[in-house]
């Protein structure tokens, strides 16, 4: 696995999304009172605070906030995390070595990204691969997306899935799957749409580090992550980027046939179950405040 030893996976939790901060909220300090308070809430009162701020957050004015996504793609673009993920994905791109550029980007689980700061910034990086790559079909869905988050997508040339597909996606052609900080279901299921040798040829994977997911298991259970970690190969994407949380501990993951079992391999390429979302991987602790930017 290429440059896994840089992980510090001591000093991060590997999963991030129990960190969402709203937008307006990026710079504020959060104090030990309200922290305490906030640790003292029961997990249910807490997803239910959190779902609460997202449903009453009021809707951003979505001109105002294409020009400041527009900014913040400018900024994307020119930042070190984007430009050496963009080495990154040539690099694996060319291992695959593959007959055909990368024609489409499918990403899931961004988030509330009008409503939180990790979700907005991961946003841009999105819009702004589109424009670097010039890939036309780009791909969003999240059951949390408003309209006005829909409207956004479509602004910048994205296309919103109109139905939950519980990330069941079939890879016909070369596409990049942007995870980011998603529930593990979701990756596995990923990979049960595209069970098969040649199939996983054409996925590439941005999600939280394979190896950091399974090495964090304490009971190792037989599903699609587990099995394909030992073949696929993984590159940190080094997370220098001048905001915390935003991209910490994700990994390019790619699954070059030469590594994968043979066909033979029953045991091995006989589909898993699918699973189901756990509900408490989506949100556990945001930053409630109001979002005016
Ligand atoms: C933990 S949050 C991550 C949000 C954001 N990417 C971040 O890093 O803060 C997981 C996200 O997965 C989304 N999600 C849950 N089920 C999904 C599904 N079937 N398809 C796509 N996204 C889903 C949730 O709505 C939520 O926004």
């Amino acid at each position: 696995m290429q440059n896994l030893e840089k992980i510090k996976s001591a000093e991060k939790p590997h999963s991030q999304y129990l960190n969402a901060t709203p937008v307006a909220e990026e710079f504020k300090v959060v104090t030990r009172k309200k922290w305490i308070a906030r640790k003292c809430l029961s997990r249910r009162n807490r997803h239910k605070s959190e779902s609460d701020y997202l449903n009453d957050c009021p809707d951003v004015d979505v001109d105002r906030f294409e020009t400041r996504l527009k900014r913040l793609c400018s900024e994307m673009i020119k930042s070190d995390y984007f430009i050496l993920a963009m080495e990154a994905l040539q690099q694996q791109m060319d291992i695959l070595n593959l007959q055909h550029p990368l024609e489409r980007v499918v990403c899931l689980g961004l988030g509330p990204f009008t409503r939180t700061h990790q979700a907005m910034h991961q946003a841009a990086f999105v819009m702004s691969l589109q424009s670097h790559t010039n890939v036309k079909e780009v791909y969003y869905y999240d059951p949390v997306f408003r309209d006005t988050e829909k409207e956004l997508i479509e602004r910048f040339k994205g296309i919103v899935i109109p139905e939950n597909s519980a990330s069941k996606d079939e890879a016909k052609v070369v596409t990049l799957y942007y995870l980011p900080h998603c529930p593990y279901a979701l990756m596995n299921n990923l990979l049960w749409s595209n069970w098969h040798r040649e199939k996983l040829q054409n996925v590439l994977l941005i999600c939280n580090s394979f190896e950091m997911l399974t090495l964090n298991q304490r009971v190792s259970r037989d599903d699609h992550i587990n099995r394909i970690t030992k073949h696929c190969l993984e590159t940190q994407l080094e997370d220098d980027y001048e905001h915390q949380n935003v991209f910490n501990d994700l990994s390019l993951h790619i699954f070059p046939t030469v590594r994968l079992p043979l066909e033979t391999d029953t045991k091995f390429w006989t589909r898993c179950p699918l699973l189901k979302v756990n509900e408490d991987e989506i949100s556990e602790e945001l930053n409630v405040v109001s979002l005016n930017d």
